[in-house]
């Protein structure tokens, strides 16, 4: 049973992906007035160590529309304790004595890993720095689900920053689930980490990194676009050498084949001109709705199991 989700890992199973997905769908076809209330009397605590504007406002509008409640942090380096030094051992230890869930975005890679081991109540990783987010790869993966029924036999670029972007990251482990090829198409600075190429090797899939995506575009099914993590870098001269290192305008766009699709967590810069927002392939603003769905059905998935 799950308990907590602290890593992506924890929703590798393709059994448990397909029961998320249904109920996300039924989510999806209900009116808010027929939602079922597992979080009735439930008091949730949303930690937020680092900006987010979807990631908490679906999630708080998912508990909200399940019947819980909400205790709230969203600025917790300003407003929490841990300007003076709390450790996050520690806030998490007291927040258990007040909620029944806690939420938590922290900008250190492994925060999670300690939070949910401290966490009595179930503990949900929203974005630990450059590490994982487990939710978004789930919310992407119901986006895929709904385009394409599945992702077996799928080619999947994913562009950008592949060294810093935990949503990459995430995605790359749900995707190995599936029979899926990478393209993985980024400067060589800001190449993906060594974890995630062993971890493909392990599952036998095929990836290639590239520093230009021009050959691939036309044999691409769903492009995966990122934003280059600004916060993660030293020197702001040395985030200006790759902020706009790959742009995705109409052009590059003509290039993709008809039925590809087009993804991107959010919030863009200057990756995806908003020229191509109109063109039927751009899913990304279905996407972060598809986020309130997913986070409705993780959340009375771990609710309800608790109840047995
Ligand atoms: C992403 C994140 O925070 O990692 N945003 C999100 O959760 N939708 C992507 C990003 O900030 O680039």
């Amino acid at each position: 049973m799950l308990e907590h989700v602290s890593s992506v890992k924890q929703l590798m199973d393709k059994k448990l992906l397909q029961d998320l997905f249904d109920s996300a769908a039924q989510f999806e076809r209900l009116s808010p007035s027929d939602y079922p209330q597992p979080l009735k009397n439930k008091i949730i605590a949303s930690l937020f160590f680092e900006p987010s504007t979807r990631t908490r406002f679906s999630f708080e509008t998912a508990i909200q529309r399940l019947g819980g409640q909400m205790i709230t942090v969203e600025n917790g380096n300003a407003s929490s304790s841990a300007v003076k030094g709390e450790t996050i051992e520690d806030t998490i230890r007291v927040v258990n004595g007040y909620a029944d869930g806690i939420i938590m975005r922290h900008p250190m890679k492994g925060a999670a890993e300690i939070a949910a081991k401290y966490a009595k109540v179930p503990f949900i990783n929203a974005g630990d720095g450059g590490g994982d987010h487990p939710t978004q790869a789930l919310l992407d993966m119901y986006t895929v689900h709904k385009a394409k029924g599945s992702a077996d036999g799928l080619k999947v670029m994913i562009v950008g920053d592949l060294l810093n972007s935990r949503t990459a990251h995430a995605l790359i482990y749900l995707l190995s689930l599936y029979n899926v090829e990478f393209y993985f198409v980024s400067p060589s600075a800001l190449s993906l980490p060594e974890e995630y190429k062993s971890h493909l090797q392990k599952r036998s899939l095929e990836f290639s990194e590239n520093e230009s995506w021009d050959d691939l575009l036309a044999d691409t099914d769903i492009i995966y676009m990122t934003r280059v993590q600004k916060e993660r870098f030293d020197s702001n001269d040395e985030y200006k050498k790759y902020k706009d290192a790959y742009i995705l305008d109409i052009n590059v766009t003509n290039q993709l084949n008809k039925n590809s699709i087009i993804l991107h967590a959010l919030p863009r810069v200057n990756e995806i001109a908003p020229e191509v927002d109109d063109d039927p392939r751009a899913l990304y603003f279905e996407q972060a709705r598809n986020g309130l769905y997913t986070r409705m059905a993780l959340l009375s998935y771990l609710f309800s199991e608790q109840l047995k």
